[in-house]
């Protein structure tokens, strides 16, 4: 992995938290949302988070899609997964319409990439209840499909309810509700009348981004410090500025912090709450020394979803303990699956 003066920093834990804070963009109106006509999609995207996932990224080696597509497809079949096509799908080798708002992931400020870990022509991601479920079917080989990056996340055992990430806190709180097909119509699935091509009605924009984790620095600053930079309390859940983890953060208040993950992930205007995000997180572990996240988010609008979110976040008080460097923007396959893209 490329950037050692970064990650020096970051086991000193001595990054500014406050530098280059950005602050609140101005409320603007909701957009005008016509009712959906496409409630559904890959149900892997709504399905409840598993407690397993393993991500393999594959560029395509040979001159045409269809068999290397529909091997892939074949092989993953029984298995809960996801397909997904990244950017540099859509550069003029195979003649197939791009998803009009997938470009390649850039480098956010804090970010330091390494290629090793970055983009790739296809996505797959296989969830279960247990890595052990994956290790064979996950990642098959395919001819005609190279193997980019893989890359292993489990839910760490740890104390307290609901699903923990590796800082101990719990997951999805504020995710909306996937059960809610309506809402997940509004906010996930791309409709007819979005400007796409026609193929990609019912995909959604997928973003992974692995985050390698500072946790000794982490370990070591106290539980109220963690729950500062996060917004939220560590054991229950719920926002500082309430009891429940249902509360509804308060953020004219003073109890979660200007640079508080939460508050700046979503500050609560009508633009941020028509374009929330659905995450799903997953812990790797790569080695003793390189442990972090795979975030996973789905959004209808990448740009108005995830980007702005990660703009928002520059500068947040957790900025000191992540190193973002892998990951990419892709585009999962609408329920037809492979024939969407190849007929
Ligand atoms: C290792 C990196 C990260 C960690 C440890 C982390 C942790 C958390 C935690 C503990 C919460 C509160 C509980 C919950 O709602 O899930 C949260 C909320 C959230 N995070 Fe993150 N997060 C990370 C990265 C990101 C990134 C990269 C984004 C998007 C760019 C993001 C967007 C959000 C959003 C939108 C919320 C919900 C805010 C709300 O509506 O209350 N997070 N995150």
């Amino acid at each position: 992995m490329t950037g050692p003066r970064r990650r020096t920093v970051l086991a000193a834990g001595l990054t500014s938290a406050a530098a280059g804070l950005t602050g609140c963009s101005d409320p603007a109106p909701p957009p005008v949302q016509t009712a959906p006509s496409v409630l559904t999609g890959n149900p892997v995207v709504v399905a409840p988070v598993r407690r397993a996932a393993v991500l393999t990224a594959y560029d395509v080696t040979a001159a045409e899609l269809a068999a290397p597509l529909s091997a892939l497809e074949e092989r993953l079949r029984g298995t809960a997964a996801t397909i997904a096509v990244g950017a540099s799908l859509f550069d003029g080798r195979f003649p197939i319409d791009r998803p009009r708002l997938l470009s390649e992931m850039p480098a956010f400020r804090a970010d330091v990439p390494d290629p090793q870990w970055c983009h790739g022509d296809l996505l797959v991601q296989a969830v279960a209840d247990d890595l052990e479920q994956l290790r064979g079917p996950a990642r098959p080989s395919v001819p005609g499909l190279r193997r980019r990056w893989s890359i292993e996340g489990s839910h760490p055992s740890a104390p307290g309810p609901g699903i923990r990430n590796a800082f101990g806190f719990q997951e999805g709180l504020g995710n909306p509700d996937a059960a809610d097909r309506q809402l997940m119509g509004d906010l996930i699935w791309v409709q007819p009348g979005d400007g796409e091509p026609a193929w990609c009605t019912g995909g959604t924009y997928q973003v992974v981004r692995l985050i390698q984790m500072a946790m000794p620095t982490w370990d070591s600053d106290p539980v109220a410090e963690q729950e500062r930079v996060i917004g939220r309390y560590k054991d229950t859940g719920a926002p500082l500025s309430g009891q429940r983890q249902t509360d509804e953060p308060d953020l004219d208040g003073e109890a979660i912090a200007v640079d508080a993950h939460i508050r700046l992930a979503n500050p609560r205007t009508p633009d941020s709450m028509a374009h929330r995000i659905l995450r799903h997180g997953y812990t790797y572990r790569l080695s003793a020394e390189n442990t972090g996240q795979i975030f996973i988010c789905y959004q209808r609008d990448v740009e108005k979803g995830f980007t702005t979110i990660q703009r928002r976040l520059a500068g947040e008080a957790m900025e000191r303990y992540l190193l973002p460097f892998g990951g990419g923007y892709f585009f999962v396959l609408p329920p037809a699956g492979v024939r969407a893209l190849i007929g």
